[in-house]
């Protein structure tokens, strides 16, 4: 596992969620995940391609009207109502940045789809909701920030139904990475509040640990990660520092965060992937039972 950092405490992401996800949000237009472009040839804007990741993640959860649905780390909100409008499913959120709590809950309203959506405070170590209580679960870019995503899985797939599915969206390693690499990942690691980028070839043991079946690993990361990266860097070029950082220290820590995604956007070992699971229907689970 890259750069594994286990003292990124909710805590600290929450604060830095509070205070950096409207310049954030800003930068990759709207939502807070990479992009996914068709091809060379697709010259769409970085806020397309954040919905079309999101159109992807919606094809993966396959869920309709009626369905209830849990979305761990929900950021802005901007997926969770592109979701609910695209499907008509009813929506959950939780973010641990409370300030994500307001303005996802402010973007709900303003859409009319409070009474479909909503969004609630609360660290996903330490989830409330009931055994079996909802048809499926997205992580979208929000597991590499969780100090133990194996609890996590656990835990989500006790609340999934028999028959439902969870989907994951993540960076992961593709490749070992040189020693220069590993230290500039750490650097970006620090500043993103990211506790591990875990390899791709973890996720199906991660997953079928957690009582899940692996139905699809996909890897989308010539459809992603340069693009993603070389929208945001445009973004903070444009961005006049004296805009977001008040003093000297501020425009200084603006000038280093800047420098460090360049030095991540040159880390080819990265990659960006999804991940299909579902939790086994009860009637498999019986005639597994009577076979063993
Ligand atoms: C990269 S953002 C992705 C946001 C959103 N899913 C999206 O795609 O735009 C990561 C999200 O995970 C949330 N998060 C991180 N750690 C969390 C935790 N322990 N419990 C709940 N949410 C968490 C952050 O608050 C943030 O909303």
């Amino acid at each position: 596992m890259t750069a594994d950092r286990r003292d990124v405490t909710p805590e600290v992401v929450g604060e830095l969620y509070d205070q950096g996800t409207e310049l954030l949000s800003a930068l990759m237009g709207g939502s807070l995940h990479y992009g996914y472009w068709d091809g060379p040839a697709d010259s769409g804007s970085m806020a397309e391609a954040s919905r079309r990741m999101t159109d992807l993640m919606i094809d993966k959860l396959r869920v309709c009207g009626g369905r209830r649905v849990l979305d761990v780390g929900c950021g802005s909100g901007r997926p969770a109502l592109q979701l609910a409008r695209t499907t008509g499913a009813e929506v959950v959120g939780v973010t641990i940045s409370r300030e994500q709590v307001r303005l996802a809950n402010l973007a709900a309203e303003a859409e009319g789809l409070d009474g479909q959506v909503t969004f609630h405070h609360g660290d996903a170590a330490d989830l409330r909701f009931a055994p079996e209580s909802f048809d499926a679960v997205w992580l979208f870019e929000s597991l590499l920030h969780m100090p133990d995503p194996q609890h996590v899985l656990k835990q989500l797939a006790t609340i999934l139904r028999p028959g439902g599915r969870l989907v994951i969206a993540n960076l992961v390693q593709r490749a070992p990475l040189a020693e220069a690499e590993e230290t500039g990942l750490a650097a970006y690691l620090r500043i993103t509040g990211i506790a591990s980028i875990a390899p791709l070839d973890d996720y199906p043991g991660l997953i079928t640990d957690s009582g899940l079946v692996l139905d699809e690993l996909l890897d989308v990361s010539e459809h992603s990660i340069r693009r993603t990266l070389e929208c945001v860097l445009a973004g903070l070029s444009d961005t006049a520092v004296p805009e977001v950082a008040e003093t000297d220290a501020a425009g200084a820590a603006f000038t280093h965060a800047r420098a460090v995604v360049e030095q991540f956007a040159a880390t080819r070992g990265i990659g960006y992937a999804l991940a299909v699971a579902s939790k086994p229907a009860r009637h498999a689970a019986v005639v597994g039972a009577a076979i063993t």
